[in-house]
């Protein structure tokens, strides 16, 4: 292992977020509108995006760094041709290594037998309704709620009897159906997460008066559910944790606007096209493909991850808590990497 890495607020690198692809068959209005991503959208072609050997190489270097968590993401990360076969060469790197996956749950019934056998430790599956018309309405009327429930059921089946579930919270659009999500789950091993709805990237029309808060929805949940707190997981931890007095299992909140995480925030993401990003919300990220690409060894990628990580201030979650406390404003948006190439 080489010398602890720290960023400039001394937090350390432990989490990897890995978007391997930038393709998604969901249109969700607040990550891919439909309008923008149209048939005639391109997407990245095939020489951009880094092959399998490529992803290999960079994460045996992260961990160096002490990574110890892998999350796959996308777009929908089982769009990518094979990615069995890379979780398999990733969990081969190190039999501690905690690999996990967000999907949209559509493709889980053929893929997650072989995702399981190849090492894939967790699943954590979006699904923001329950009811058929708001659920379509926001996957950009691709997709029937039913096609994510066998996916769930298939991630069952398999063995995974402890799913994550992610439900993205706006207002005046799903919030009235969150009572329905947490019966549905209640009592099943499975733990619910509620987000808030957040200004990623540039194309989602975020407004301030769309956001539900955490708070909001442990109070509503908790009305007809008596909820607790718990302790977190681990220093970090993005979600807020409440468990269901009855014993029925526990739901989480993961509030980046109402109460921000930077301070704790241990993660780099890697984009489809292989650039190192410190923050959901930055502006880019420093190039590994042209350099792995142009025959760079080692130490010299080793060197480009640490002085990124080294010279690392981003607390964006944190600046525009400030921001709209004192200007009632978010930050403007110019250039932003969009999240789904980034990975979430
Ligand atoms: P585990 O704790 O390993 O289970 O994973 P996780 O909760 O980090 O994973 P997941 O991808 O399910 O994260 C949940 C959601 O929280 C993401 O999809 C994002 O919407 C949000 N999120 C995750 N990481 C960050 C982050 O660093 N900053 C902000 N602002 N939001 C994040
Ligand atoms: N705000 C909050 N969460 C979002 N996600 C995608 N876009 C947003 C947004 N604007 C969620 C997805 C998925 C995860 C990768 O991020 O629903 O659960
Ligand atoms: Fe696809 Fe996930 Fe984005 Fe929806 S949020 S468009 S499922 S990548
Ligand atoms: Fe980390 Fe950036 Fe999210 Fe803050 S806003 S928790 S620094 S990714």
């Amino acid at each position: 292992m080489n010398d602890p890495l720290v960023d400039r607020l001394r937090r350390p690198l432990r989490d990897l977020r890995l978007s391997v692809t930038d393709r998604c068959n969901f249109r969700c209005p607040y990550c891919m509108p439909a309008e923008i991503f149209g048939e005639r959208y391109e997407f990245l072609p095939r020489a951009d995006i880094l092959t399998f050997e490529e992803i290999e190489r960079l994460v045996r270097l992260f961990l160096g760094f002490g990574v110890a968590k892998l999350r796959i993401t996308g777009g929908e990360p089982l769009l990518r041709h094979g990615l069995h076969e890379l979780v398999a060469s990733l969990a081969a790197l190190d039999p501690d290594l905690d690999i996990a996956i967000t999907t949209n749950g559509s493709l889980l019934p053929r893929w997650v037998g072989p995702l399981r056998d190849a090492g894939l430790r967790r699943i954590t599956v979006s699904l923001d309704s329950l009811d058929p018309d708001v659920f379509r309405r926001m996957n950009g009327g691709r997709f029937d709620v039913e096609r994510v429930l066998e996916g769930i059921a298939a991630a069952e089946r398999a063995g995974f009897d402890r799913l994550k579930i992610n439900c993205v919270v706006q207002r005046g659009v799903n919030d009235h159906g969150l009572l329905d999500l947490a019966r549905h789950f209640h009592g099943t091993g499975h733990i619910l997460r509620f987000i808030e709805f957040m200004d990623v990237g540039t194309r989602n029309q975020w407004k301030m008066e769309e956001v539900v808060s955490g708070a909001e929805i442990v109070e509503r949940i908790g009305a007809s559910m008596p909820l607790a707190p718990v302790d977190p997981n681990y220093a970090g931890e993005v979600a807020s944790r409440w468990r269901y007095v009855d014993g029925g299992g526990e739901i989480g909140v993961i509030t980046s606007v109402s109460s921000p995480f930077c301070g704790d925030c241990t993660r780099a993401r890697l984009t489809t096209e292989g650039s190192l990003v410190t923050c959901l919300f930055a502006e880019g990220g420093v190039d590994l493909r042209a350099p792995l690409r142009a025959g760079a060894d080692d130490d010299a990628l080793r060197e480009i991850i640490a002085s990124t990580w080294s010279a690392r201030r981003d607390r964006y979650s944190e600046e525009r808590k400030e921001l709209l406390q004192i200007e009632g404003r978010p930050p403007e948006r110019g250039e932003r990497v969009e999240m789904y190439r980034v990975g979430g």
